[in-house]
């Protein structure tokens, strides 16, 4: 009996899945950022998308947003949301190249496969998350203009449950159930992201997947690994792939580059 051919099936969904940079003035932050997002532009495969969930720019500066603009330049799409240690002012003088504003910066890159939209849960001043009301409104519009057969991902700086990392749980989304109202009956809604943790976690709201990219710049360590420590400069920088299935399954792989 011969061997048959494998069959190839035809490439997945792929959107990596970045956050937590922290780009400030030293050499450190950046070399992780430029060390993941050139590993990224060097894979022989297109990705859909590459996401950056937030934290962009460590002081919210435009020299930091100018460092990133130029790491961030890939041959795939990429889409960068602001976190709590953003300035949307500064954000999108230097980094998105539009006229600065203090709106949130609600952002959707729509294609014939998927929609991604990312929404800014940050509020001015502050380390906590929330959804505007303006970013709900949105949310809705962008949801309502997809079409009922095309898969949504929604992603967001601050996770809005708690995740057991005891610097972050008080800084989390609040209000959730704002969101979880926006999500409500919207079948296509296949996974939400985020970054804030610093640390890859996977867990669940509105019964979708909440899916929670590493931190590049940093590691928390959880209460259980203590030693007193509540941040691990020493891991390397990671990244998540996530895969989206014909059937709209959702696989995540977390990648560290060693
Ligand atoms: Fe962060
Ligand atoms: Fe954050």
């Amino acid at each position: 009996m011969g061997q048959s051919a494998p069959t190839l099936k035809a490439m997945p969904i792929v959107i990596a899945h970045v956050s937590d940079i922290h780009v400030d003035a030293g050499a450190r932050a950046a070399e992780r950022a430029r060390r993941v997002f050139a590993h990224l532009d060097a894979l022989p495969a297109d990705l859909d998308a590459v996401v950056v969930t937030g934290d962009i720019a460590d002081h919210g500066l435009d020299a930091e947003y100018e460092t990133v603009r130029g790491l961030t330049a890939l041959r795939h799409p990429v889409l960068i949301g602001p976190g709590n240690h953003d300035d949307r002012e500064a954000f999108r003088r230097s980094l998105l190249g539009v006229p600065a504003s203090a709106e949130p910066i609600d952002q959707v890159l729509r294609t014939d496969r998927f929609v991604l939209a990312l929404c800014d849960s940050s509020i001015p001043g502050r380390h906590d998350g929330l959804l505007a009301g303006t970013t709900l409104e949105w949310l809705a519009a962008e949801l309502d203009a997809t079409p009922a057969d095309v898969p949504v991902l929604v992603a967001f700086h601050h996770p809005p449950v708690e995740l057991h990392v005891p610097l972050v749980d008080p800084i989390r989304q609040f209000e959730e159930q704002r969101l979880a109202a926006a999500l409500a009956g919207r079948a296509n809604v296949v996974a939400l992201l985020a970054g804030h943790a610093h640390t890859a976690a996977a867990t669940r709201f509105a019964g979708l997947p909440l899916l929670v990219a590493p931190g590049v710049v940093s590691t928390t360590r959880l209460p259980w690994e203590g030693d007193g420590a509540v941040v691990d400069l020493d891991q390397p920088p990671s990244f998540a792939f996530h895969v989206i299935d014909d059937d709209w399954r959702v696989t995540t792989h977390f990648r560290t580059l060693g």
